[in-house]
């Protein structure tokens, strides 16, 4: 417990004058008035352990919060719901003094998020926007509609449509392709497939590109949780429907690492990537080791990287700055709406990763080593 409950008594003197006494440390850091990071709890709810780059994700802004002094209440939620309405609510019972929150269902934490309101708790939306509640002070994420485009864009130059510039690639269609987006409840979902079906539409609506099982909006391609096994299933009975008359895929459109593993656990079973049946061109997200390794023997075409150190550095800073009572420094205040206001938020930079792009934007940043790329493994 720190500065919030102090704030929450409404006069900056009578909190400093009751923290003295109280020994709580607000006060103690002098001309500022904060607390001594020491007395400040910062909890951090994230979905899932099962996809890497939420452990990374956690990891990262635990050390940093940590390494600067501050406690950290860092809990993951096992992809459930109640689980995770139930770990943010006892952060709030425990004394957080601000929240960091990635959240498994976008609309499902508003009760928690109304609580910590009531209790003057910061509440920074952590890569996934909380839709519907105005008690979302800030947003730190990618930028999430470049993921989709990105994803578009790397389907069309695996395909040889496009080259990696921008100009037009030597290929020609009609080539057969299938479109996969992420959980419907991740608000990301939208922009990531949003920005994919902007880019891919032109060569759909001219006949360059054709979805043979017809499956094209958000909820006849969505896959829940992003779960790996889903989508392999998803892949099985395209192929079953749609591919059983000799035709083949030519090209996957995937929202995530684990979901490009799935489709192409499916082809494979089905013979592609053996004899003249070529693997389809399949994209990704996250730069998941299992996938870069995928990437770098030539089975996975691409995925998209988004270096989640730099985000766990925006949702320190943002963080630090709430404890300091100030406002966090946002690059994009337009964009995203939660549905009751604008979310002032944090845009990071992303980059597409090829084969040829693996040592450069990877290895040499330091993302993964040289033997994790080999071993499809991390070492810690
Ligand atoms: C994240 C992606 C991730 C996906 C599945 C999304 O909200 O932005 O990076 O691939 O969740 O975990």
């Amino acid at each position: 417990m720190g500065r919030k409950f102090l704030v929450a008594l409404g006069s900056a003197a009578l909190a400093l004058s009751l923290a003295a006494c109280s020994g709580e440390g607000a006060g103690s850091n002098g001309s500022s008035g904060a607390d001594k990071p020491s007395d400040l709890t910062i909890g951090v709810s994230m979905p899932t352990q099962t996809s890497e780059r939420w452990i990374a994700d956690g990891n990262a802004v635990k050390s940093k919060l940590e390494a600067k002094g501050y406690k950290v209440d860092l809990q993951y939620a096992g992809d459930d719901i109640p689980t995770q309405s139930q770990q943010v609510d006892q952060m709030i019972t425990r004394g957080a003094d601000v929240l960091i929150l990635a959240a498994i269902d976008g609309t499902a934490l508003s009760s928690q998020l109304q609580a910590a309101a009531a209790a003057k708790i910061p509440v920074i939306s952590y890569d996934r926007l909380i839709r519907g509640s105005k008690d979302v002070d800030f947003y730190v994420s990618f930028d999430n509609y470049k993921v989709g485009v990105a994803q578009g864009t790397a389907l069309l130059v695996g395909l040889g449509l496009l080259n990696k510039d921008g100009s037009k690639g030597t290929a020609k269609g009609p080539l057969n392709v299938e479109l996969f987006a992420g959980s419907l409840d991740d608000n990301n979902t939208q922009y990531f497939f949003g920005g994919a079906m902007d880019t891919l539409k032109p060569f759909i609506d001219d006949g360059t590109l054709v979805v043979k099982s017809k499956q094209t909006t958000p909820e006849q391609v969505a896959i829940l949780r992003w779960q790996q096994e889903t989508a392999q299933k998803r892949m099985e009975n395209l192929l079953t429907s749609s591919y059983n008359d000799g035709s083949k895929v030519d090209g996957v459109l995937s929202p995530y690492d684990g979901i490009s593993r799935g489709i192409i656990t499916a082809l494979q079973n089905a013979g592609y990537g053996s004899g003249a049946k070529k693997l389809p061109v399949v994209t990704g997200q996250d730069a998941e080791i299992a996938s870069i390794k995928l990437i770098n023997d030539g089975v996975q075409s691409s995925t998209v990287f988004k270096d989640t150190r730099l985000l766990a550095d925006q949702a320190v800073n943002a963080a630090e700055a709430f404890l300091q009572k100030k406002q966090p420094q946002a690059n994009d205040t337009k964009t995203y709406n939660n549905g009751v206001k604008v979310v002032p938020a944090y845009l990071l930079p992303i980059a597409t990763v090829y084969k040829d792009d693996i040592k450069a934007t990877l290895i040499d940043s330091g993302y993964w080593t040289a033997e994790e790329v080999a071993a499809g493994q991390a070492k810690k």
